[in-house]
């Protein structure tokens, strides 16, 4: 089933094209003056709002004013969070919906018709891991392809009979479903087909609905069949997570060796980790430090001990790049169970010692008592020896 050849689908395009990015060479250290927030949203470095602010075009993020509030974009999308230690970026993707008009009759098309095309040398890649495309209705079919239509293709089918059919809560067929999308797809199109429509249903479910989103903020609910409640509660777009990874190189063993001037993990104390989505790699802050890895001396020491990670009856001591526990004399720390468990080792040792210590006593007292009495028959002796004339006899001797 090519979309190419069913010209008369209604064709939805989301394209990552203006996600792609050249690389400057060299890696500047950002000003201070660059702006870090965009509205509620953090902008950390690689990303970057305005001109010498991010690490290459690919991390430009531009803060738009919408309705008085600054919202950060990143192409068509707009952005909730940027994730460093994940290296994701929560989007908002358009909900697309294929609805019957009961006054005119027919089906109508909801959504974008925007074709853009994206490019592999895109930073961002649609996160297999975490998306879902996840489509609701009665009586819906809709394809997800990748680039131009000329490679995956994946099928998304919800159907039912009516409501009864439906639970809150359950999507995995019955009235939504959710399909699992491969790795590396920096691109995707979505059509609903045509001949599975909602013109015999439209009493109790008018709009089909198919998007690629964030698999844990859904929870379907029977109300989005019979209603808008669906497109309404996201206002017409849903989460999406897009991974994103400095796509110069294939991996950090390239990065390493042949890039030096340009490897992006600056900070001391920062690993290099692979992409899991395509070619590249992202920075992470090596164990028992956080902050930016991609900023000089930015990843720094965790204080682990202010949250509380001993048993209570012990000692925490941070110490740089991670923590120590100590527990009260006669106790011994255990790792393994993070308790404090008595000390059998101290305990016998303490035994032993004391026992030794009674037995040197002991050898004191006797040679001490020793000494006192061959002391006391010496003089006793030399006693009886004056007493008896001894010394007149030693004298005669002489
Ligand atoms: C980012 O975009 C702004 C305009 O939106 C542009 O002036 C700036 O040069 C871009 N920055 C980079 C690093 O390309
Ligand atoms: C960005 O950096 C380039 C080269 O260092 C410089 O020529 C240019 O003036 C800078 N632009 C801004 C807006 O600071
Ligand atoms: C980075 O480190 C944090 C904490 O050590 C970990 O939770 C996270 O999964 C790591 N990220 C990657 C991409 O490995
Ligand atoms: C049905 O189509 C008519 C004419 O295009 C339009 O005015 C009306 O708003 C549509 N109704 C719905 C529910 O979309
Ligand atoms: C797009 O489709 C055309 C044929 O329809 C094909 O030749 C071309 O290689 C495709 N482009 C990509 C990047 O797949
Ligand atoms: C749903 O369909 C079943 C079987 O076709 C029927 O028994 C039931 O009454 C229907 N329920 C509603 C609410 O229409
Ligand atoms: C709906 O699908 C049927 C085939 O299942 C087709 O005959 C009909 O023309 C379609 N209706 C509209 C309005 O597209
Ligand atoms: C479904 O939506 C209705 C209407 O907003 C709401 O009252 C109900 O609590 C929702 N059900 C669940 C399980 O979330
Ligand atoms: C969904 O909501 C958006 C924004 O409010 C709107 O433009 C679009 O027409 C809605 N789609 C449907 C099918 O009602």
């Amino acid at each position: 089933l090519q979309p190419k050849s069913m010209q008369v689908f209604l064709k939805l395009c989301l394209g990552l094209v203006l996600l792609v990015a050249q690389y400057a060479p060299g890696i500047a250290v950002p000003s201070s003056d660059c702006p870090r927030q965009c509205g509620t949203v953090e902008i950390p470095y690689p990303f970057g709002i305005g001109a010498n602010c991010s690490l290459s075009v690919g991390f430009n993020i531009s803060c738009k004013v919408q309705d008085g509030v600054s919202r950060p974009f990143k192409g068509d999308f707009e952005v909730l969070d940027i994730s460093l230690t994940h290296g994701t970026l929560r989007v908002l993707n358009y909900i697309t919906a294929y609805c019957y008009n009961a006054s005119t009759t027919s089906m109508k098309f909801f959504g974008r018709y925007d074709g853009y095309v994206g490019r592999p040398s895109s930073l961002y890649r649609l996160s297999d891991v975490q998306n879902k495309f996840t489509v609701i209705g009665c009586n819906a079919l809709a394809f997800i392809s990748d680039y131009n239509g000329t490679g995956y293709q994946g099928l998304g089918v919800a159907t039912c009979r009516n409501l009864s059919d439906l639970a809150d809560g359950s999507c995995s067929g019955m009235g939504c479903s959710q399909t699992a999308i491969p790795k590396r797809m920096y691109y995707y199109d979505t059509t609903f087909l045509k001949g599975v429509n909602t013109s015999e249903i439209w009493e109790f479910n008018p709009c089909s609905y198919a998007v690629l989103m964030e698999a844990a903020t859904f929870r379907f609910n029977t109300t989005y069949i019979n209603t808008n409640k669906f497109n309404d509660t996201y206002n017409g777009r849903v989460p999406m997570i897009l991974d994103w990874a400095v796509r110069d190189v294939k991996s950090c063993d390239v990065a390493k060796q042949n890039n030096m001037g340009t490897y992006a993990c600056l900070s001391s104390n920062s690993d290099c980790v692979d992409s899991t989505n395509d070619q590249g790699y992202t920075c992470n802050c090596t164990n028992g430090y956080e902050g930016n890895p991609y900023l000089q001396d930015g990843c720094k020491d965790v204080n682990e001990c202010s949250h509380g990670p001993c048993p209570s009856d012990c000692y925490c001591h941070n110490i740089v790049g991670e923590y120590r526990c100590s527990c009260r004399l006669g106790k011994k720390y255990v790792k393994e169970s993070n308790t404090c468990n008595p000390n059998t080792g101290l305990i016998i040792g303490v035994i032993m010692g004391l026992f030794g210590v009674m037995v040197i006593i002991m050898i004191i007292v006797f040679w001490g008592q020793r000494i006192i009495q061959t002391e006391k028959l010496n003089k006793v002796k030399q006693e009886y020896f004056r007493q008896h004339g001894g010394l007149i006899l030693f004298d005669r001797m002489k």
